[in-house]
């Protein structure tokens, strides 16, 4: 069974909505117009319970099916927020605000998961609850998590949850998903590396925090390589390297390092934490140094489960005619690792086709994706919670 016919019907109706945000880009928590819109859109829908202000800026809402017998009630996420990028396609719909722009393709998500709600809310072809989440703050301020911690799985009886990200590369219309881990965790850490200053010509009177820093970022590298087993899958990089020295003949008293560790594996995420800190403050001792390591958590690792996996699978390949369900994890990071953490569910790549990759100042969601993805959505409702 492929597409929907009445979401094809409705594919007009929903690129308007979708190049409607996509002029309109907001950041973070600062979504006020986005979830206003989706608010606006809910109400003409006619879904049956609307709460906005869920993690700050969220909404959720409810639609009911025709029955709820088994009492099952299924969450459905999409992200609203956008980046701090300045777009660069020459859309005629381009962002029209400087220096904000919807390079992630989450207005196509939040505009695919408004068709799906009007589909489910005209249609209640199913015996069970859908909650509707859209999430604020995807991109880096963990809205995700807030809206968790605003009790948003306890207070709507979520028992399952599920969501989607565009995937350029792969063709429009197409999935791709696996059980276990797809995407990764992503921590980051600072070190403070303290010295003695002093004139370069007399190193014997100092203590050369560049020279000890190089060698912590060295040692580093050895997380990775002879610390993780080498079938896991573990990065490390130090992206920054600054020292307090601006001249040549000068010798630096301090230097400040960043890095970030990513893995799939969310042992290796403490391991990493330690063997850093070690590595960190045992090097600086070496030499006559010190050293302060401060490690700050990000997004856990994005887990499918095994059961829900198979369903969301089985609904795309309803939608597209054929699935990938074993595609290779990538090491990005998301936040509805945090739901996933909160209730079993699964995380779902749809195809968009041949466009610059996300966060590229001329992405674009491929607005032909939207009929799949709004019926995955639909389909994914129909097969879990079938009339009886
Ligand atoms: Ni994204």
């Amino acid at each position: 069974m492929p597409v929907k016919n009445r979401l094809a019907d409705m594919h007009g109706q929903i690129t308007k909505w979708r190049r409607h945000l996509h002029m309109h880009p907001e950041l973070l928590y600062d979504v006020e117009e986005t979830a206003g819109f989706v608010v606006d859109r809910l109400r003409e829908i006619g879904v049956d319970d609307i709460t906005p202000g869920i993690g700050k800026t969220g909404v959720v809402a409810v639609i009911k099916g025709r029955e709820n017998t088994k009492g099952r009630v299924i969450g459905l996420r999409a992200d609203m927020d956008a980046l701090p990028i300045e777009e660069a396609t020459g859309l005629d719909y381009a962002s029209t605000v400087s220096g904000k722009m919807h390079a992630c393709g989450h207005d196509g998500h939040t505009s695919m998961l408004l068709g799906a709600a009007q589909y489910l809310a005209e249609t209640r072809n199913f015996d069970g609850t859908v909650v509707l989440i859209f999430q604020p703050a995807e991109e880096g301020g963990a809205g995700g998590l807030a809206m968790c911690q605003d009790g948003l799985m306890d207070r709507w009886g979520i028992q399952e949850v599920y969501g989607m990200h565009n995937m350029p590369g792969m063709p429009v219309g197409e999935f791709a998903i696996r059980p276990g881990a797809l995407l990764a965790s992503s921590d980051e850490f600072e070190i403070v590396v303290t010295g003695k200053g002093g004139h370069a010509a007399a190193p014997h009177d100092a203590v050369d925090t560049t020279l000890v820093a190089s060698h912590i970022v060295v040692a580093l590298q050895s997380v990775v390589s002879r610390t993780v087993d080498p079938i896991k899958r573990v990065v490390l990089t130090v992206g920054t390297f600054e020292t307090d020295s601006a001249a040549s003949n000068v010798i630096a008293h301090t230097v400040r390092l960043q890095g970030t560790v990513r893995t799939l594996d969310p042992e290796y995420r403490k391991i990493a934490e330690e063997r850093v800190r070690r590595i960190a403050e045992d090097t600086a001792s070496a030499f006559g140094a010190t050293a302060k390591m401060t490690w700050t958590p990000g997004y856990p690792v994005t887990v499918n489960s095994e059961a829900e996996t198979v369903f969301a699978a089985e609904a795309a390949e309803a939608v597209s005619g054929k699935i990938n369900d074993s595609t290779d994890p990538i090491m990005p990071s998301e936040d509805f690792a945090y739901m996933l953490e909160e209730r079993p569910g699964a995380y779902i790549f749809i195809g968009n086709g041949d466009t610059a990759m996300c966060h590229h100042p001329e992405y674009n969601f491929d607005d032909d994706a939207i009929p799949a993805g709004c019926s995955w959505f639909a389909e994914l409702v129909e097969r879990r919670m079938p009339v009886a």
